[in-house]
């Protein structure tokens, strides 16, 4: 008896020690939630590219999908390394703009929504400004038509607010020292890293952007891109990012870093000073908190128009009724008909909060989504000259999804706009500057590099952000615990991604595979008409939206996402099969 006795107290010892031992411990698993409800499998058309029942990363306890697997994980290591989400996004973002200068960047700007365990929510704007000598019409030519000086060359850039955000939301909710956070992407840089297929291509592919300014000598010395299985090494970066790991955001915004840009667009004739460096300043703002059948978002209220708008088109697609099926006519008709109109209010009505009044609350309030609902019809498509003349008033981002052991989210969209920016190569400093003024209304009724026809409220001006798409969001379950952390890039179809996600994880309960592979469509108001994947609808369901009155036509990849979603016993994770080279990477 005494034996058995004494074995039972040192079990439930040991017990004991390891529930104390797993609830102290930093990588607590994500508690089984039998409140998470079961995913329904998907059904997509056979012509479609990607199958149904697919799989997504599974971690226990923390994670990290961004559109490079490098990066991904620099950000699961400084996670191991004790490292909440947000010293993890910051060591990603870093990272990114080392592995995949693209669109990882220092010389362009974004958004970022955190939500930590505790319910604290932030949303901190460090999008780009226009340059103070920026004028309205300045991309307009003597002819009256537009220059494209705004996409190509050193005057399409707006003053870079990356550095100064990323290093701004390690400050405010970061836990490890900075010189930790930033140390891989400065190794990386350093040391280099391996060119594979799909940097050799994506730096194939901005040839003849790179080509003619500085940073041909690194990307393309005698002509030609990095070598594959070539070991690429970027010293200037390397040395850049060492300064402002040392002397924080000041060496990018008011040392040698700054002394650099304005060197290169005094040389190139470029407009940012040094007074504009000086004087770029990250926003925190008010994130936008909304809701869909029972689900809540906290999302990014201008000057990106992301939160603003995926509110606005879910509010509408709930007012309108219940979902119809996946797939149907009826659905895409709801769903464009909802992004037709939120986009009229984007594109007329958004704008940088500190130079034009922005009607925010009544945009994404649910007695407003009620009126704009009441005015589809069950049937029929309406012209968005109808909607947009009732009107009283005047590529390449990159998104990441992180959760730490902590409970903590961050999800996080940057960009420089067009692959690798405006071309410009700040000389040794090792990056490249954006072509993000593009994102301004340059001549009202004349459409942008992705065909948005914007108005007087983006319209351009010193100091001023430039409207944006970019849609960070997280999505937390009907209990207010975490759900999703999602977001995308692809211009204004990073809206559309974006909702279309949580409407497959909401209404049609896929999986996070599933919710990230299905076919996506996308009606931005203007050009009027409703652009799906090819392969991704049924013939029948695209004569009956012809028949409806809409114009459908074939785009190839809407948008690419990367996502995270709370699972049992942990996160399921995904980069977009639409991208290569991405990963979500977890513990
Ligand atoms: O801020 C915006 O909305 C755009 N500059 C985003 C550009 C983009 O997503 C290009 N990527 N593929």
């Amino acid at each position: 008896m005494e034996i058995p006795l004494k074995k039972s107290l040192i079990t439930a010892a040991i017990i004991a020690a390891s529930v104390w031992a797993l609830g102290a411990a930093p990588t607590e698993r994500v508690p089984d939630d039998p409140s998470i409800p079961p995913r329904v499998p998907a059904v997509f058309p056979s012509t479609w590219r990607f199958p149904a029942g697919g799989r997504a990363t599974f971690a226990p306890h923390a994670m990290v999908a961004s559109d490079n697997q490098i990066a991904s994980d620099v950000g699961v290591q400084i996670m191991k390394e004790g490292g909440n989400a947000v010293d993890a996004a910051v060591a990603t973002g870093f990272a990114l703009a080392v592995a995949y200068p693209e669109a990882g960047n220092l010389g362009g700007g974004g958004y970022m929504v955190i939500r930590m365990a505790d319910g604290r929510a932030a949303a901190l704007d460090y999008r780009e400004v226009a340059p103070l000598a920026a004028t309205r019409d300045m991309y307009v030519g003597a002819n009256g038509k537009l220059t494209g000086e705004s996409v190509v060359g050193p005057k399409a850039s707006g003053v870079p607010g990356a550095v100064a955000g990323m290093m701004e939301a390690h400050h405010r909710f970061g836990s490890l020292p900075i010189a930790k956070v930033l140390a891989p992407a400065i190794r990386l840089a350093s040391e280099g890293f391996i060119v594979d297929s799909t940097f050799q291509r994506s730096v194939g592919s901005a040839k003849y952007r790179i080509e003619n300014f500085s940073g041909r000598t690194s990307f393309f010395p005698n002509d030609s891109g990095p070598g594959f299985g070539s070991r690429f090494t970027q010293p200037a970066l390397a040395r850049t990012i060492r300064l402002i790991a040392d002397s924080g955001a000041s060496a990018f915004y008011r040392g040698s870093i700054a002394d650099s840009i304005a060197a290169e667009m005094q040389r190139s004739g470029g407009l940012i000073t040094k007074e504009d460096l000086a004087r770029y300043r990250p926003v925190w703002r008010q994130p936008i908190r909304s809701s869909y059948r029972g689900y809540s978002f906290i999302c990014m209220p201008p000057s990106s128009s992301g939160g603003t708008t995926v509110t606005e088109i879910l509010n509408i697609v709930e007012a309108y009724g219940q979902p119809a099926r996946f797939g149907s006519a009826e659905e895409i008709h709801a769903l464009a008909s909802a992004s037709q109109r939120a986009f009229v209010d984007r594109n007329s009505k958004l704008g940088d909060p500190a130079f034009v009044s922005v009607p925010i609350a009544r945009l994404t309030s649910k007695a407003y989504a009620r009126t704009v609902a009441k005015t589809i019809s069950r049937d029929r498509a309406d012209p968005t000259a109808r909607l947009a003349s009732s009107e009283r008033e005047g590529n390449e981002t990159t998104h990441y999804s992180v959760v730490d052991q902590f409970g903590n989210a961050v999800a996080t969209t940057t960009t420089l706009n067009d692959l690798y920016g405006s071309g410009v190569y700040v000389r040794g400093a090792g990056f490249f500057l954006n072509d993000e003024m593009d994102d301004f209304t340059s001549k009202p009724g004349t459409p942008n590099m992705f065909g948005l026809i914007q108005g007087e409220a983006n319209a351009i001006a010193p100091g001023k952000r430039m409207l944006s798409a970019m849609s960070p969001t997280i999505v937390l379950d009907p209990k207010g615990q975490l759900l999703l952390v999602t977001g995308a890039r692809g211009g204004p179809r990073i809206i559309s991604a974006t909702s279309q996600i949580i409407l497959n994880v909401i209404d049609h309960r896929m999986t996070l595979a599933d919710a990230m592979s299905a076919p996506r469509l996308h009606h931005q108001s203007l050009p009027d008409s409703i652009q799906l994947e090819p392969g991704g609808f049924e013939p029948a369901v695209i004569a009956r939206l012809r028949e409806m009155g809409h114009f459908v036509y074939e785009q190839r990849g809407i948008a690419s996402a990367a996502s995270i979603m709370r699972v049992k016993g942990g996160y399921d994770g995904l980069d977009d099969p639409r991208s290569r080279g991405g990963a979500a990477v977890g513990f």
